[in-house]
This record gives structure tokens, sequence and C-alpha cells, in this order.
């Protein structure tokens, strides 16, 4: 695609940014819809966040996408958030509105996306676990109880944050908050179990969250982790039977959703698999 004084502006901020594929996916969803835009991404020191938002407004980008460690910071130098931003209490996409800077926060949307997308799953009747109480598990699990699943257990390491985010999401649905440690009585009785937490990331790739002999074949069970494309959480719980479900579909989904906020009309998002995959292949 040509470069010419046409050309509008999108871009990814965080600290750092080198690793991110967000640039492929959202390049190739310009250039497949034909669509004048590039997407950069711009590493951003913490104490530089106001004058990086500011000169992106002056710059006249059409939007911005935030990651890790400027998601709850950049909100305030926003004017609006959306309901998920709001609940979610972090901001990962940033869309012009009529001279107004909005928030939102599409990860909790594209997880579930992924999710029906890849496993033909009936929301109403899941009784899910999941494992993590960060900033991760707040996106699924708003998405998760706005959708109407049947509860949602909160499993962490740190009793006292899993209380907070079941508190937070018991709103909507009935949940409850337990230790990690805890958690194999609840997966027994669960349809669907997923891995928020860092656990089983490359290069610590051995590790599992949880002891693999607490998962059963009725599970579904979805690690929100990318590198590696298959935990050894998610290779267990194949080896009995279970459907599994990986991270590589929220991490598209969630920009895609992104996407379709900046542009009005939805981009490839089986184009943005292949680019995005093929992105991560080269950079094992
Ligand atoms: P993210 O934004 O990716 O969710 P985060 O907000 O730092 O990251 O949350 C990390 C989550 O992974 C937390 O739930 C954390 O548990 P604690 O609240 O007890 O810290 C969990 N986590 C990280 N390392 C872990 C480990 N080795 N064992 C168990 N849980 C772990």
């Amino acid at each position: 695609m040509q470069i010419t004084s046409q050309t509008g502006m999108l871009g990814l901020i965080g600290h750092p940014v080198a690793h991110s594929k967000s640039p492929d996916m959202m390049n190739c969803a310009c250039r497949e819809l034909g669509l004048p835009f590039v997407y950069l991404a711009f590493d951003i020191d913490p104490q530089e966040l106001g004058q990086a938002v500011e000169g992106m407004k002056a710059l006249k980008f059409r939007g911005f996408n935030v990651t890790i460690p400027h998601k709850v910071a950049v909100m305030d130098y926003l004017d609006e958030l959306d309901e998920s931003a709001k609940e979610i209490g972090a901001v990962n996409t940033v869309v012009e509105n009529s001279g107004k800077w909005v928030g939102h926060n599409t990860d909790g949307i594209g997880y579930l996306r992924s999710l029906t997308e890849e496993i033909a799953v009936q929301l109403d009747q899941q009784r899910v676990v999941m494992l993590g109480a960060g900033g991760a598990a707040r996106a699924v699990g708003f998405a998760l109880a706005t959708a109407g699943v049947e509860r949602i257990t909160v499993a962490n390491r740190t009793l006292a944050k899993a209380e907070q985010l079941a508190n937070h999401l018991a709103k909507w649905v009935k949940t409850e908050a337990i230790k990690l440690d805890e958690a194999q009585s609840h997966i027994a009785k669960a349809t669907l179990l997923i891995n928020t937490t860092s656990v089983g990331m490359h290069p610590n790739t051995d590790q599992l969250p949880i002891p693999a002999d607490w998962l059963h074949a009725k599970l579904i069970v979805s690690d929100l982790i990318y590198h590696p494309r298959e935990t050894d959480l998610l290779a267990a719980a194949k080896a009995l039977g279970a459907k599994t479900h990986n991270g590589m579909g929220m991490l598209v989904h969630q920009a895609a959703e992104a996407f379709t906020l900046w542009m009005g009309q939805r981009p490839p998002v089986q184009q943005m698999k292949k680019v995005l995959e093929a992105a991560l292949t080269a950079s094992d």
C-alpha cells in the first residue's frame, strides 16, 4: 500500500512493544480492505504517557491500542470510558469520537468471540472455574458474567484478589472465591476451566497452574496463553479427551473488535489469523 499525504494513523502504546504482533494483524486488515491507514507500535516510558497521548490527539490518530503497563494509567488522559472499560478497570482501545477520546476494552469480548467461534459452547450452561484474578481475569470474567454463564468460581493463589473479583462479578452471576490449591473439587463439577495466569508461558513451559490429574474429559479447557500454542495444561487436557482452546483466537478477536470500533467495518479475521500464526512462528 502506498503511503501518501492522505494516509491515516493508528497505533499501539506499551512498554515494551517490540514483541507485539498487533502491527502485523492491523496492517494486514487495512491492506485487505484497501483502507489508507498505517498502524505503528510506540514504546512509551510510563513518565511520558501523557505527552504521548496528547501527541496522538494532536496528530489526529483515528485511534490506538494500549498495552502493558499503560492500560490503567491511560484512563487519566481520556474524556470518556465505555461500560467494558469501566467494569474491567482498564483500557486496551482508544477511539476518537466527535472530538472526544473514548476508552474501551475489547479483551473480554475478544475472548468470548474466540471461544464461541472455536467451540460449540452453550454459555448459559457453563459452570466456570477461572484460574487467576489479575487484569486478564477481570476482562474474561466480565465478558462471561454479562453473557450469562451459570456460575463463576475464581481460584487464585492470593485469596483476597479472588474475593475482590468474585464480589465484582456477583452483580451479574453466581460467584465464589477460593484459593488455587483448593480448586480440585470445584473443577470436578465444572464444565469450563480457564487459565488466566501466566503459569506455563514461555520460557517456563513445563509448569501447570494445577495438577494435571484434576482435569477430566467433560471439561472445556481454555488457556489464554498463546506462546506456546499448546501449553502443558492443554496437552494434558487433550490427552484425556477434553476440548481445548488456546489464546491465539483471543489475540485476533480483541484486535478485530478494536479495528471495528475505529473503522466501522469488520476486518478479515481469517487473514489476520494467518498473519499472526506466521509472525508467531517467525519469532519462536
Ligand atoms: P494479567 O494482566 O496477565 O492477568 P496480572 O494482573 O499480574 O497479569 O495477574 C497475574 C495472575 O496470575 C494473578 O492472578 C496471579 O496470582 P496472584 O494474584 O496470587 O499474584 C497469577 N499468577 C502469577 N504467577 C503465578 C504462579 N506462579 N502461581 C499461581 N498463580 C500465579
